[in-house]
């Protein structure tokens, strides 16, 4: 049940006993009183009736009393009068008791009386005396007895509650309704409005204010909120600058980094193509001097032609490079991907006796991305493991579809990834460096063996990619690097709660081929 109708329900559960307790009371009283009123007449009756009588001696009571008795309930109405003990005649059973009392007291004695099954009635024993009050002889001669039928007193009472209950009944239902509404207006409305709020939130709309200007605890709960808000919304756009400087840089360092490439294929180039530009002018020169050998013609021309081959070859090679360095956003099967950049390392690998193995799970979706960048990513890592092994070791690669909640987005939900994961038996990077290894420069490496930029570039790719990098040890020592790169479009992607690997095949070999 909901919060309003529940605490309208109690309070007037809670209210309906208070008020039936208060009618209750009000009903004791009217009782009391009423009995009080009875009581009064009852006394004022028997000090007129003993005024009447008195003086009354023990002799006379047996003789004068039936007949006063007689004429005196001919006017007592609802009262009844009766005799009930003289000289040495004693009361019965049921005036016993009064009459001790009243004569202890030497007063009337009167009492309500509520037999079982039978209706209610009040009883008075009277003293009569034998003389005035003062006068040396008085003694008590004879006790009266006064009856009263009181059974109007409980019609009195019952009639009253009777009354009361439909306005006490009415009455609790409309505070009951009044509750129930004031509950919904300042309680449950207000706090439905503040749950809103925090699902917009939670959808990533921080520009609801909620509540502005109440002044009780809902109103302050309301302007936490809202301060909350306006704190979130500062940070996330600190954030967003920050994420813009950032990404900036990373795009100036793959600018710096391409630079340095180009740097490197021209010294390259100058180095291939010098030496057969070296060759072509010795046989040139060997032309000119010997023009009239047509063997020797025929020799010097075909080894130009050669060279002349090699070096459009050569520039073919840089063409098709610089023509890959472009962005191409396509469908990319990373596991082909994988088993390419292993292709570019098998000499080292061999060399540095690594034994490489590929694990790719079955029916792996391609994903959308850059085939070249993946690639250079997949490089710099497995190009990292293999420095870290100089003395041989084992290279692991396992490709496999996961569901993953992006980090650092924790209500976001759950959606496939295609999980990249380099291990190697190397050193392991230690935990002090993890956070260090993504930023530019950073490297263990001996100068000239390393610029730092490797992992920093690869961040900045797969991010782009809408993905990350995790560290980790692995289990056998060494290093394990996973990158996480999306599956399919947003809108494509299942809803799932934790990991769901998909199975894994072994798909081994020296060289993942
Ligand atoms: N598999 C690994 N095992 C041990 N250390 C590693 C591993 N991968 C990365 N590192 C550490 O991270 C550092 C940074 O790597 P990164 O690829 O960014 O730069 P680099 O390899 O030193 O230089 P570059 O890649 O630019 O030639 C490395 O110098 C190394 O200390
Ligand atoms: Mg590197």
């Amino acid at each position: 049940m909901k919060l309003g109708p529940r605490v309208a329900i109690v309070t007037t559960l809670l209210m309906a006993g208070a008020l039936a307790c208060a009618i209750w009371a009000v009903l004791v009283v009217l009782r009391a009183d009423q009995v009080r009123k009875l009581d009064g007449e009852a006394h004022a009756m028997a000090d007129a009736l003993a005024a009447g009588i008195e003086p009354l001696t023990p002799d006379e009571a047996g003789t004068l009393l039936p007949a006063r008795v007689a004429s005196a309930n001919a006017r007592l109405g609802q009262f009844r009068l009766e005799t009930i003990a003289w000289g040495t005649q004693r009361p019965n059973n049921f005036w016993a008791g009064l009459v001790d009392q009243a004569s202890r007291l030497d007063a009337p004695v009167g009492q309500l009386f509520e037999p079982a099954g039978m209706p209610l009635f009040y009883a008075m024993a009277i003293p009569l005396h034998s003389a005035q009050p003062g006068a040396p002889d008085r003694q008590t001669s004879a006790f009266l007895g006064l009856v009263c039928d009181s059974s109007f007193i409980t019609a009195e009472v019952m009639g009253t509650g009777w009354r009361l209950l439909p306005s006490l009944v009415l009455g609790i239902l409309a505070f009951g309704l009044l509750l129930y509404l004031t509950l919904r207006r300042r309680v449950v409305n207000p706090l439905r409005r503040l749950i809103e709020a925090i699902d917009a939130v939670a959808q990533g709309d921080l520009t609801r204010a909620v509540l502005p200007g109440r002044d009780d605890e809902i109103g302050s709960l309301a302007g936490r909120f809202n301060n909350m808000m306006d704190y979130l919304r500062v940070a996330r756009e600190k954030e967003a600058r920050a994420t813009a400087a950032r990404q900036a840089m990373e795009m100036h360092l793959r600018r710096a980094e391409k630079l340095a490439t180009v740097g490197q294929v021209a010294a390259e180039i100058a180095h291939e193509v010098g030496t057969p530009l070296n060759v072509i002018g010795g046989r040139a020169r060997t032309l000119a001097k010997r023009p009239d050998d047509p063997a020797e013609v025929q020799k010097n021309a075909t080894i130009i032609t050669e060279q002349v081959e090699r070096i459009t070859k050569i520039i073919r090679q840089v063409l098709d490079a610089s023509r890959k360095s472009r962005p191409c956003l396509t469908q990319v099967d990373v596991t082909r991907v994988v088993r390419e950049a292993l292709g570019f390392v098998e000499e080292l690998v061999k060399r540095q006796h690594i034994e490489v193995r590929v694990r790719a799970a079955q029916e792996l979706q391609p994903i959308p991305g850059d085939p070249d960048e993946i690639q250079q990513v997949c490089l710099n890592i497995v190009m990292n493991a293999i420095h870290a092994m100089k003395d041989g070791g084992n290279l692991t690669i396992d490709l496999e579809q996961v569901v993953r909640r992006k980090e650092g987005l924790a209500l976001s939900p759950p959606s496939p990834y295609l999980m990249l994961q380099v291990s190697d038996t190397g050193p392991g990077i230690p935990v002090a460096d993890r956070d260090k290894i993504f930023e530019p420069f950073f490297t263990t490496k001996d100068p000239g063996q390393g610029s730092g930029l490797g992992l920093a570039v690869s961040k900045g790719i797969v991010k782009d990619h809408e993905g990350w990098i995790e560290v980790d040890d692995a289990p056998r020592g060494g290093a394990v690097l996973r990158v996480f790169l999306p599956v399919g479009s947003a809108a494509e992607r299942p809803q799932a709660e934790g990991d769901t690997p998909a199975p894994v095949v072994e798909n081994a070999g020296p060289s993942g081929r």
